[in-house]
């Protein structure tokens, strides 16, 4: 097994950065010191006046495979996470089959095996009839349920009430929620579509998937995990009204904690009318006001975790009107130099390796400490770089990012002590591990 040693560093870890060398053997962190220069390796990277720190774990991934590789596969898709520094995933089970059985999951973990550059973990999907499944899954093993509180791209609603309660009571793995309610949702719709026809505009979509839908959605879930005292993750939180549901504090502490996904603190409502169906998602993008309560609230940790929900679907689709084109954006590649915008470096590493790290258990990972695995991601904080056709690994091949510019770029992305990307180049016989979870 090759030495790789990173010299040079700043070091962003646990609340701090702080000038460092790092020494990777079989795989994991061997030695982190202020200096390493006598240590001899096998590669050795100048890091110099780069940021180093933890891979990101993306816990909201939507990767399509199996059964709708014509837009994504897991190959691809984890292609573009390494070139994002993303080093691990959890993906999301509303596939073709939906994964609501062990069986299929198990298909989902070996198809991984062989295709996925990150390590990788799968939710298992709850549905109205299927608590014997989720009761039966590995805690070890699986990263944890997802459970759908609103329809949205696939067909895995939970909306029996019983089928709610037994979830939260029995379930102990984290539950990760997805909160519109679709009554409100289904009435908005009608209203736009009887003002508008067919042609409704994009910019409804907000009005459509609404703070309202939303809010009701979440306030239930949170009743219902406090009652049953369940770990819950409230996934891609889009309002200011809903942080009234959430309390501040270490992610450690909670019970129930909460996601906020790029898309939704990039851009605002008022981005419909120019990119239209492009950044059209489910919950919706809201008010700039809306934006700025969630960066907020990232900094007051109210919000736990940035996931990607990235959401490929292609260009073709995302081309027909608004209430055929599919919801759901690709974003993953760009996740964490757009966080770098309007974040701390240090709330970065805390957002998306320390807290995914904690609230899923991950074994191993999450933090560049000796004995761990060595994922990690290496940022030029000073090389800006353009989204372009050119630099887009998703399969779909674009980007709603496609002609910003960030001020950072992805230097490299170690997965296992393994340089899974350098310089903007995948090496895509990198194989990432099945994650663990100390449970
Ligand atoms: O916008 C979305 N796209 N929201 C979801 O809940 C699902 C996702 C998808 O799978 O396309
Ligand atoms: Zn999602």
């Amino acid at each position: 097994m090759q030495t790789i040693l990173i010299a040079n560093a700043n070091l962003v870890n646990e609340g701090s950065s702080r000038p460092a060398d790092v020494f990777i053997k079989n795989g994991r962190i061997e030695k982190i010191s202020s200096s390493l220069t006598n240590q001899p390796a096998d590669t050795v990277i100048d890091a110099q006046g780069k940021a180093l720190l933890p891979g990101m774990i993306d816990c909201h991934v939507h990767c399509r495979e199996p059964g709708l590789e014509q837009k994504a596969d897991l190959h691809s898709e984890t292609r573009a996470a390494v070139a994002g520094g993303v080093t691990s995933i959890m993906e999301m089970p509303n596939t073709s089959p939906a994964a609501v059985t062990n069986e299929i999951l198990e298909q989902k973990f070996a198809l991984a095996a062989t295709k996925c550059v990150t390590n990788y973990s799968f939710h298992l999907g709850a549905s109205n009839h299927n608590l014997g499944e989720l009761l039966a899954m590995d805690p070890k093993t699986v990263c944890g349920v997802k459970l759908f509180m609103g329809a949205s791209t696939g067909n895995l609603l939970v909306d029996r009430f019983q089928a709610l309660e037994e979830i939260f009571g029995k379930v102990e793995v984290p539950v990760s929620v997805h909160c519109e309610d679709t009554n409100t949702i289904r009435k908005n719709e009608q209203a736009a579509r009887e003002k508008f026809g067919e042609n409704i505009p994009f910019s409804e979509h907000p009005n459509i998937r609404s703070e309202e839908a939303c809010y009701q959605s979440t306030a239930l879930a949170v009743e219902l995990a406090t009652k049953h005292a369940a770990q819950m993750h409230v996934l891609h939180l889009t309002t200011a009204r809903e942080l009234e549901l959430f309390k501040p504090g270490s992610a450690e502490s909670k019970k129930i904690t909460v996601e906020a996904c790029p898309h939704h603190l990039w851009f605002s409502a008022d981005d419909y009318e120019t990119k239209g169906a492009l950044i059209k998602c489910n919950p919706a993008i809201k008010t700039a006001a809306d934006r700025a309560a969630l960066r907020k609230a990232l900094i007051n940790n109210v919000i736990d975790t940035v996931g990607t929900d990235h959401a490929p679907h292609l260009w073709e689709e995302k081309q027909k009107p608004y209430g055929s084109a599919p919801s759901g954006l690709p974003v993953i590649q760009s996740a964490l130099v757009s966080l770098l915008e309007f974040l701390p470096v240090e709330t970065v590493a805390e957002k998306t390796a320390h807290n995914p790290a904690r609230i899923f258990k991950t074994l191993g990972r999450g933090f560049i400490r000796e004995g761990y695995w060595a994922d990690l991601v290496l940022i030029d904080t000073e090389t800006p770089h353009t989204v372009s056709k050119e630099n887009i690994e998703y399969k779909c091949a674009w980007s709603p990012f496609e002609g910003t510019t960030f001020k950072s770029s992805i230097a490299a992305t170690l997965v296992n002590g393994k340089l899974a990307c350098m310089d903007g180049q995948v090496n895509d016989t990198v194989r990432g591990q099945r994650l663990l979870f100390n449970r």
